[in-house]
């Protein structure tokens, strides 16, 4: 096997999809591992999940730079030393500038919990149940400068049942997002799916 790819994972919160990709990646045919966890909460949970594994750790509030640029110019300091491949944002809280999507391109992922392009941003479960959508899922894509706009690297569905509140539609999601996300980035990782000319390639 090729070196494995080192991958950070950048979260605010919960950190369920970071557990789902720790887990992914002890397998021993799994092509990336996960070398960094970075955070710009520090009292994220998801970063005590890392901690528990071993796994290095960074916190850095962006509430201590006047700009998203140099925010994002910390980030990428903390990315290059950790000598990061890729990048997964996991519940990541934080729109990047351009200049570091463009550093980045291709080489960052995000999970977004509803079938894009349908339902961007946030409250997301309650955009779909007012929409009356009787199917909802998840996404990984690739970011671009856009929010939730990036080229497509894998979906999976699920029904949305009567009587469903946001949170019963979320769990029910999130299940899925903790298998999709492992599948995608090891496609990634192994350079099955890659970024070309704006779009995903696949193959
Ligand atoms: C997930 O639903 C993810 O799709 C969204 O934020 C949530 C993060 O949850 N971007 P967790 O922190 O991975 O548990």
């Amino acid at each position: 096997m090729t070196a494995r790819k080192r991958v950070a994972i950048l979260i605010s919160g919960r950190g369920s999809n970071l557990a789902a990709l720790i887990d992914a990646a002890k397998a021993p045919d799994y092509p990336a591992e996960i070398a960094l966890v970075f955070s710009n909460v520090e009292t994220a949970q998801g970063l005590q999940i890392a901690r528990a594994a071993g796994i290095a750790t960074k916190a850095i509030s962006h509430k201590d730079f006047a700009t998203r640029e140099a925010f994002d110019a910390a980030l990428d300091a903390a990315l290059r030393a950790a000598r990061i491949d890729l990048i997964c944002e996991a519940g990541f809280m934080r729109i990047h500038s351009d200049g570091f999507v463009r550093a980045w391109e291709g080489r960052i992922l995000n999970i977004h919990p509803s079938l894009l392009p349908a339902f961007k941003g946030i409250k997301v479960h309650e955009q779909a149940l007012a929409a009356g959508v009787k199917i909802s899922g998840c996404t990984v894509h690739f970011v671009v400068a856009e929010l939730d706009s990036g080229p497509i690297v894998a979906q999976a569905a699920v029904p949305v049942l009567d009587g469903d509140t946001a949170e019963t539609l979320a769990a029910r999601v999130l299940a899925e997002e903790h298998k999709l996300y492992p599948a995608a980035l090891r496609s990634v990782a192994e350079g099955k799916v890659r970024l070309k000319d704006g779009r995903a390639a696949f193959g």
